[in-house]
């Protein structure tokens, strides 16, 4: 192995550095999901030539026929970026080529509801290959403290390049929140940690070409502990104000009025609101891989652990509700039809992953009822992990609507005419706060 410490230490990142300035840096991100394709589109917009790389077929070719399959991005965003020299490929000799490696692959839970760091390992064995001097690695997947140095780290080395020299290696979490028009890749904050004092230069070079504001960390653990913070901060929030409203129902108070009360405190009050339980890729997820790495240091994590067994039960105290409410009209769940209005995990998105309605769904299925689901967002159920249900959204009219014994309101789509609904359902289970008055065919869930 050539020593290039001793003779040019810098050379490999002087190079990158200055092909990250002027822009004829390649960048190759790995993963072209919902964090990936953004973050090709920011890059392609600011001058790069991006090569990504997927290992589905059906998204590779989608994307190089310039269509987008995420909902808020538009289709023209993608031919742009095509017009701009970008490439979707499963071919991972292509990362040869890139002088940026940005991981953005999935970091599931196992079905014991540990750390699924599979694809984020299979990445990375994938691109040793192609590995070469002069290269930056950045790891964006969210995971627990320690992945980067334990697991990236040992094997960027096994190819004998060294690390904060030959080639860079570095931490950065995503933020995203889809649906919240606010913000945008360039305008949201990246943290960013690195291995090396090297390695944090040409991470903070490689963001800042992008993104308006890089926030610097002193290592890839306090980079990915940040993010876990970030999560886990909302998690808990969440759980206690699920909480909340399951005392506040008892007592027969109605918690959006409470909290929309409390919001008024101009400081030290943040609001959170309750729901039909947790869903979307992070929240119900990240916070289980800081549990399960502390129990390595002999240590519990009582909030997480305490807070996701709240935000779990909230579905099975919604179903609750709805078993009363059908009651009081006589009625049981067995045989009644049931319209679960909005499938996606949050309001005005198309995103289905943990939605807390898909377990409502089956709760439902599983007493017996008939089931149907409307949501703009969500035309034809997906194949999702673990759940399927062969079924298409269906359109709300007056007549649909008069059809159902119940209407159990799981995600407040901007979309659905609320007025509408109300005036002709027979019953309502709201989930979400939408309606603010008492009637006797509402209940608040
Ligand atoms: N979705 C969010 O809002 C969000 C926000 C912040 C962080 N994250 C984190 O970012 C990571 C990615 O999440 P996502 O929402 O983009 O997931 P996603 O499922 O939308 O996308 C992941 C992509 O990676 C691809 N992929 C899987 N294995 C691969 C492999 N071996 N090689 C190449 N491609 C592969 C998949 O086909 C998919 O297109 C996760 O760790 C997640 O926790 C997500």
């Amino acid at each position: 192995m050539e020593n290039i410490s001793s003779k040019e230490p810098d050379r490999y990142k002087k190079e990158l550095l200055e092909k990250l300035a002027s822009k004829r840096a390649v960048i190759g991100i790995i993963g072209l999901g919902y964090v990936g394709l953004p973050l090709m589109l920011r890059f392609s917009e600011v001058g790069f030539k991006v090569v990504g790389i997927d290992i589905d077929q059906a998204k590779v070719e989608a994307l190089n026929a310039g269509k987008s399959y995420i909902e808020r991005i538009d289709h023209d965003k993608i031919r742009t970026a095509l017009s701009r020299g970008f490439e979707a490929t499963f071919d991972f000799s292509r990362a040869e080529e890139a002088d940026v490696l940005i991981i953005c692959v999935p970091t599931p839970l196992n079905k014991n509801r540990e750390p699924d760091l599979g694809f984020v390992i299979k990445t990375t064995e994938a691109l040793l290959p192609f590995l070469r001097k002069g290269q930056v690695l950045s790891l964006e997947s969210t995971t627990y403290p320690g992945t980067t140095e334990e697991e990236l780290l040992p094997r960027m080395e096994s190819t004998g390049l060294e690390v904060g020299t030959g080639v860079f290696l570095v931490y950065s979490p995503e933020r995203e929140d889809p649906g919240n028009t606010d913000f945008e890749t360039k305008t949201i904050p990246k943290v960013c940690g690195g291995y090396t004092a090297s390695c944090l230069e040409v991470g903070i070079a490689l963001y800042q070409s992008a993104i308006d504001r890089v926030v610097s960390v002193s290592s890839t653990k306090a980079a990915e502990m940040t993010k876990l913070l970030e999560n886990i901060h909302r998690a808990v929030n969440i759980g206690l104000i699920n909480e909340m409203k399951i005392v506040a129902d008892k007592m027969d108070i109605d918690i959006h009025e409470v909290i929309a009360a409390a919001a008024t405190k101009p400081f030290g009050f943040t609001p959170y609101y309750p729901g039909p339980g947790l869903g979307g890729h992070c929240i119900p997820i990240d916070p289980f891989y800081l549990a399960w790495k502390a129990k390595e240091y002999d240590l519990n994590a009582r909030f997480i652990e305490l807070a996701g067994e709240v935000n779990t039960s909230m579905p099975y105290w919604v179903m609750g509700k709805v078993v009363e409410a059908l009651n009081r009209f006589g009625k049981a769940v067995n045989g009644s039809k049931v319209l679960v209005l909005g499938i996606s995990y949050k309001p005005d998105v198309d995103d289905m992953r943990e939605s807390p309605s898909v377990k409502l769904m089956e709760l439902l299925q599983e007493k017996g009822a008939e089931i149907a689901y409307s949501d703009p967002h969500v035309p034809v159920f997906p194949t999702i992990r673990e759940h399927y249900f062969n079924m298409s959204s269906v359109e709300l009219s007056p007549e649909v609507i008069r059809e159902f014994d119940c209407l159990l309101v799981a995600t407040n789509h901007k979309a659905f005419d609320y007025e509408m609904i109300e005036q002709h359902a027979r019953l309502i289970v709201d989930t979400r706060g939408v309606y603010k008055n008492r009637s006797d065919k509402l209940v608040k869930a």
